[in-house]
C-alpha cells in the first residue's frame, strides 16, 4: 500500500545543541551562530543554520529535530545564502535578521512601538514572533516554504494580502525558488494546482467551489490519518489540515521535479503514499493542443482526428507542446459536423449547462462556430470552445472514461470515410491476383469488423425483415419455446437513431416514460418505429447492458411489443421497438375523448392478451422476467386491438432481477402489490397484483387511482363492497351491456379479487390466472379482503387517515411517473 522511496537529502547539520542548554526562545540580545540552535519543547522541530549538501552555502532554517533525511521544512532566506559567520537574531527595533557584519536578510519587517519581542519556536514546527502581551507579530507558517505541514495553510487571504502557497527547491541541494509552485486557485473553482513558472503544470481534478463539503486533494485517505478543512468565504479560501495521532510525521511537499508527494516518516524514512501527477498524461497540457495523450500508447501523444501536428519536426522529435492544428477549417454551419471518441477523459475549460437531449446540446455546439466539441451526460451538456487542452483517452478496457464529440469539418469528416473505403479498395485491388474468394472474404472481414464497432443504420434497416411472430399468429395465444431461436438482434449506431428521430426533437416526441423519453423515428422505406432512450440510471456495465437488450431482444410472443434492436454507445442506451399507432389502453379506457367505448369482446380479447404476455414473462421466456410496472399506459394495442405489452424488461435493464428487495422503487402507485410499495419486495406476486388492478380497470372503464383520488374508495375497495353486497354485475362498466356475460364478467371479478389479495402468498400464478380464464368450469376460491380497501372504511366515517392510508399517499408521490 505504501510505495517506500528513499530520498536522498542528506544535510550537514552544523550546529549541535549546546550541552543541557535547549531553549526554544530567542529574545532580543541572544543571537544563534551557525553553530547554535533553539529546539521545540517536545523536540520536534529544530531551528538553527544548515548548509545543503555540497554546497558551501548556509541557510537560516527549521528542519525535523530528530530526522536526519530529508528534514528541513522551512527556509528563511531562500534568496540570501550566507556564510559560517553569519548570525541569526532580533534586531534592535525588534524584527528577526540575518547578520553578517552588515544586515544580509531582513526575515521580518515590521514597524514595532515597542522592541521587547520574543522569537519562539513550537513543536508544530511554526516560529512566532511575540510582543511583550503574548500578541503574535509574525509566523513562518505564514511564508511557506516548500513543505505542507499539519496547521499550515494552501490558499489566500485577500484582505490581509496573504497568499499561502508553496515553492519548489531549484534542485535537491539548492534551496532558493524553483520552478514549480502549489497554489489554491482563486478563480470560483477553487483547484488545487501546480504552477510551472506561470503556466498551469497539474491541477487537481475536481474543483471544490461548487460543493462545500466535497474536494479532491491527492491524498492517501486509507490510513486515515489527516482531518481536512477547507475554509471558503468571500475574500478567504484556504485548505488546512491537522493528524489525529500527535505521534505520527507527515508532511507535504513540492519537489523540485514539480512532484506533490504525500509523506509519511515510517521504519526510519520517508514513504511517499502520493504523488502527482502520477503520469504524463496527468501533466498539463503535455501534449499541446488540440491532441489527445494515453499513457499505453507510443508515442503518448497523438492529434485528434481531423489535426494534424503543428509543427511536424517538434512532434517527431518528442516535444509536444506546440500541439496539433485543424486539417480544415471548419465551415462554420451545415456542413460540420462530428466524430465521436471514446473512453475519454474531458478536456479542461468546459462550459456546462443542462439541456433537454442529446440533439439540443448537439445543436447548440454546431449553432456557435467557435464550439470544437461537446459532450453530454445525464442533460448535462458540456460545450468546449477553442482549443482542446487535456484530452485523454482510456484504454479500450478501461470502465470509466465518457464519450466526446469532436467537431470536425465535413471534407475531414468524409476523409475518415473514404480513407476506409479505399483501405477497402486497396484490399481489392491488391487481391485482383489472388482468387475471387480470399478477396472476398478480406472484404467481408473489413466490412464486418466496422459494423461490429460501429453498429447497423437504423435508418436502412427493414422492419419486415426482423424476426417475426407468424408462427405464434397461427397458434392462437400458444406461446412456444421453440420460437426462441438463436437471433441476434441489431446493434444500431446512435447517429443513425439520432437521425431517424431528427435528433430527438421534441415534434417526434410520443410520451415519456419512468424510464425515458419514447420517440417515433422514420426510417428511409417509409416504415416507423419507437424509440426509447432511456435514462442514465442503470448501473450497469456496457456489456452486461448489452447482453440485457439483446436477451430482451429475444422475447417474441405477439402480446409483446416487439423489440427490432438496441443502440448502446456509452452513455446512451436506446431500445428500438415497433411502433404501434393504435395508441395505449389507457387512452381507449379511460380517454376523456374516448370515441368508441370498447365492446365487452374486445375487453376479454384485451384481458387474456395480457395474460398471456404475462404469464409467457414469467414462466415461458429464457429467463424469468417481471414486468414491476403493468398498468394500462403500458399496454399498447394494434390495429386489431391486440393487446402487447410495453416496457418489459426494464427492471432487468435497469438491475432489479437480482435482488429481492430494493430500495429504488419503480411501478406506478394504484398498480403495485402492497408489499413491494411498501417494503420493495417484489415477485412475480406483485405483477399479478398489478394484473388484478388492471382487470379490474377493464372491467369497470374506471381508473384505480383517479377514484382513489376523488376521495371516494379506492376501485379495490368499491370492487369487494359490491362484491361482499352480491352485486358485482353493478361493477361492470354500464357502456359494455352490449353483449357481455354475466357469468363470465362475474368470474372476471373473481379472479381480479383473487390477484389483488393482500397476502402475495394467496395471489394465484400467471399459469394459474390463465386456467381460471380460460376454462370456465374451473371452481375459483373466494377472495378474501383485499389490500388497501381497509382505508375505506375510515374515510367513510370521515375519521382521520390511518397510518397505513398515510404511507400510501407518501409511496405515490415517491413514484409517481
Ligand atoms: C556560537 O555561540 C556559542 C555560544 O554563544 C559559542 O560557544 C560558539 O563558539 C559560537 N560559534 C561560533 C562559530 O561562533
Ligand atoms: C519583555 O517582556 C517580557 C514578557 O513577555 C517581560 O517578562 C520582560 O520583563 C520584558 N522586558 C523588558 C525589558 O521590558
Ligand atoms: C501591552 O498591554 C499593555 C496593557 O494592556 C499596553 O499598555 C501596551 O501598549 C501593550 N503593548 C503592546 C506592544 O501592544
Ligand atoms: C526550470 O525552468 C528553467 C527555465 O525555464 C529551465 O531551464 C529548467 O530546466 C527548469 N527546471 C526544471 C526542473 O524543470
Ligand atoms: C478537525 O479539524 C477541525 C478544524 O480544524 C476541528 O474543529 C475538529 O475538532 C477536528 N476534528 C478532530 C477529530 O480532530
Ligand atoms: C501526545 O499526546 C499524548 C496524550 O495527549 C501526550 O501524553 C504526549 O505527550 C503527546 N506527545 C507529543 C509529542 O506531543
Ligand atoms: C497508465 O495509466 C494507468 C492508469 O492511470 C496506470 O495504471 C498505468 O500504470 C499507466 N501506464 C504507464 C505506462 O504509465
Ligand atoms: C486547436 O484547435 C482550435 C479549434 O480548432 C484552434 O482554435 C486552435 O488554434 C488550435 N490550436 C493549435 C495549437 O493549433
Ligand atoms: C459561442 O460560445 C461561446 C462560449 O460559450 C460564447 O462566448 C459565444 O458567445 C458563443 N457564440 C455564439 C455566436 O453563440
Ligand atoms: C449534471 O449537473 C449537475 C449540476 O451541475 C450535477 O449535480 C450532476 O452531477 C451532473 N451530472 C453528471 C452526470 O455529470
Ligand atoms: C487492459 O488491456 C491491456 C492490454 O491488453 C492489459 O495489459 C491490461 O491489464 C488491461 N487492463 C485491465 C484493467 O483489464
Ligand atoms: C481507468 O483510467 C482511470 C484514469 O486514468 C484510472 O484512474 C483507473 O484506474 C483506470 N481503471 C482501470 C481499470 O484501468
Amino acid at each position: 500500500m505504501v510505495s517506500k522511496t528513499r530520498f536522498w537529502y542528506p544535510f550537514i547539520l552544523l550546529m549541535f545543541l549546546c550541552a543541557g542548554a535547549a531553549m526554544d526562545t530567542i529574545r532580543p540580545g541572544n543571537h544563534l551562530n551557525s553553530s547554535t540552535t533553539v529546539v521545540s519543547v517536545g523536540e520536534m522541530f529544530e531551528l538553527g543554520f544548515f548548509q545543503p549538501t555540497d554546497s558551501e552555502h548556509y541557510y537560516v532554517g527549521i528542519w525535523y529535530k530528530n530526522i536526519k533525511e530529508d528534514p528541513v521544512v522551512w527556509i528563511a532566506n531562500r534568496d540570501y545564502p550566507v556564510t559560517a559567520s553569519a548570525f541569526f537574531g532580533i534586531s534592535d527595533d525588534g524584527n528577526l535578521e540575518i547578520k553578517q557584519g552588515r544586515i544580509i536578510y531582513r526575515v521580518t519587517d515590521m514597524t514595532l512601538p515597542n522592541a521587547n519581542v520574543s522569537a519562539k519556536l513550537l513543536d508544530s514546527g511554526n516560529l512566532i514572533l511575540r510582543d511583550e502581551n503574548s500578541s503574535i507579530l509574525w509566523q513562518s507558517f505564514d511564508f511557506p516554504s516548500h513543505t505542507y505541514l499539519p496547521g499550515m495553510k494552501l490558499g489566500y487571504d485577500t484582505r490581509i494580502q496573504s497568499t499561502w502557497s508553496y515553492v519548489s527547491w531549484k534542485s535537491s541541494n539548492d534551496p532558493s525558488p524553483g520552478n514549480f509552485t502549489l497554489k489554491l486557485d482563486s478563480g470560483p473553482e477553487k483547484q488545487i494546482m501546480i504552477l510551472n513558472g506561470d503556466a498551469i503544470y497539474w491541477r487537481s481534478i475536481r474543483s471544490w467551489g461548487d460543493s462545500s463539503n466535497y474536494f479532491e486533494f491527492p491524498v492517501e485517505t486509507r490510513l486515515n490519518m489527516y482531518n481536512f478543512s477547507f475554509v471558503s468565504e468571500s475574500d478567504t479560501a484556504y485548505l488546512t489540515y491537522n493528524i489525529y495521532r500527535n505521534d505520527t510525521i507527515s508532511r507535504f511537499t513540492i519537489d523540485a521535479t514539480g512532484q506533490l508527494r504525500q509523506l509519511l516518516w515510517l521504519d526510519n524514512e520517508w514513504s511517499v503514499l502520493n504523488s502527482q501527477p502520477g503520469q504524463p498524461c496527468e501533466v498539463y497540457a503535455y501534449c499541446g493542443a488540440n491532441s489527445s495523450c494515453s499513457n499505453v500508447s507510443s508515442p503518448i501523444c497523438s492529434c485528434l482526428p481531423g489535426y494534424k501536428p503543428s509543427s511536424v519536426e517538434f512532434w517527431n522529435n518528442g516535444d509536444f507542446k506546440e500541439g496539433c492544428s485543424r486539417k480544415n477549417e471548419l465551415q462554420c454551419g451545415k456542413n460540420d459536423g462530428f466524430h465521436m471518441l471514446t473512453k475519454v477523459i474531458l478536456p479542461q475549460k468546459q462550459l456546462t449547462r443542462e439541456v433537454q437531449s442529446f440533439g439540443d446540446c448537439r445543436s447548440s455546439c454546431l449553432s456557435n462556430c467557435s464550439c470544437s466539441g461537446f459532450s453530454y451526460t445525464d442533460r448535462n451538456c458540456s460545450i468546449w470552445t477553442g482549443e482542446l487542452i487535456n484530452l485523454q483517452q482510456l484504454p479500450v478496457n478501461n470502465s470509466s472514461g465518457t464519450d466526446f464529440y469532436l467537431k470536425l469539418a465535413a471534407t475531414d469528416l468524409e476523409t475518415k470515410k473514404s480513407s476506409s473505403n479505399m483501405r477497402r479498395a486497396v484490399i481489392v485491388s491488391v487481391t485482383v491476383t489472388m482468387t475471387v474468394f480470399t478477396s472476398a472474404f478480406c472484404f467481408w472481414q473489413v466490412k464486418v469488423k466496422r459494423d461490429k464497432r460501429k453498429g447497423q443504420d437504423l435508418l436502412s434497416f427493414e422492419v419486415t425483415m426482423s424476426p417475426s411472430h407468424t408462427q405464434e399468429e397461427q397458434c392462437k395465444g400458444r406461446w412456444q419455446v421453440e420460437h426462441e431461436k438463436e437471433v441476434e438482434i441489431p446493434l444500431f449506431s446512435f447517429s443513425s437513431v439520432s437521425a431517424a428521430t431528427d435528433n430527438f426533437s421534441f415534434s417526434n416526441k410520443l410520451g415519456e416514460g419512468g424510464f425515458g423519453p419514447v420517440y417515433k423515428g422514420k426510417l428511409l422505406k417509409g416504415d416507423e418505429v419507437a424509440v426509447k432512450r432511456l435514462s442514465r440510471q442503470s448501473g450497469q456495465g456496457w456489456d452486461e447492458l448489452k447482453n440485457e437488450a439483446i436477451l430482451i431482444g429475444k422475447l417474441q410472443h405477439k402480446n409483446l411489443v416487439k423489440v427490432l434492436g438496441c443502440c448502446i454507445e456509452r452513455d446512451e442506451k436506446i431500445l428500438i421497438y415497433e411502433y404501434l399507432p393504435n395508441k395505449s389502453l389507457d387512452t381507449l379506457l379511460f380517454g376523456t375523448n374516448a370515441m368508441v367505448t370498447l365492446p365487452w369482446k374486445t375487453r376479454v380479447r384485451i384481458i387474456e392478451g395480457i395474460a398471456q404476455g404475462l404469464l409467457y414473462l414469467h414462466q415461458y421466456s429464457r429467463v424469468q422476467i417481471i414486468h414491476r410496472d403493468l398498468k394500462a399506459s403500458n399496454i399498447l394495442l394494434d390495429e386489431d386491438m391486440n393487446p402487447k405489452i410495453s416496457d418489459f424488461g426494464m427492471a432487468r435493464i435497469f438491475g432489479g432481477t437480482e435482488q429481492r428487495a430494493t430500495k429504488r422503487i419503480v411501478g406506478t402507485y394504484g398498480y403495485m402489490a402492497p408489499e413491494y410499495a411498501l417494503q420493495g419486495v417484489f415477485s412475480v406476486k406483485s405483477d399479478v397484483f398489478s394484473f388484478g388492478v388492471l382487470l379490474l380497470e377493464i372491467l369497470s372503464g374506471k381508473r384505480n387511482t383517479g377514484f382513489y383520488l376523488s376521495n371516494s374508495l379506492d376501485l379495490i375497495g368499491y370492487a369487494w363492497d359490491l362484491w361482499t353486497s352480491k352485486r358485482p354485475l353493478e361493477f361492470i362498466n354500464p357502456e359494455t351491456h352490449d353483449a357481455y356475460c354475466p357469468i363470465a364478467a362475474t368470474r372476471y371479478m373473481n379472479i381480479a379479487l383473487l390477484c389483488v389479495e393482500e397476502r402475495a402468498a394467496n395471489r394465484p400464478i400467471m399459469s394459474d390466472v390463465v386456467m381460471m380464464l380460460n376454462n370456465e368450469l374451473t371452481v375459483l376460491p373466494s377472495p378474501v379482503q383485499p389490500a388497501f380497501s381497509n382505508a375505506r372504511n375510515v374515510q367513510d366515517s370521515s375519521q382521520s387517515i390511518p397510518e397505513t392510508s398515510q404511507n400510501k399517499l407518501t409511496i405515490s408521490v415517491i413514484a409517481a411517473r
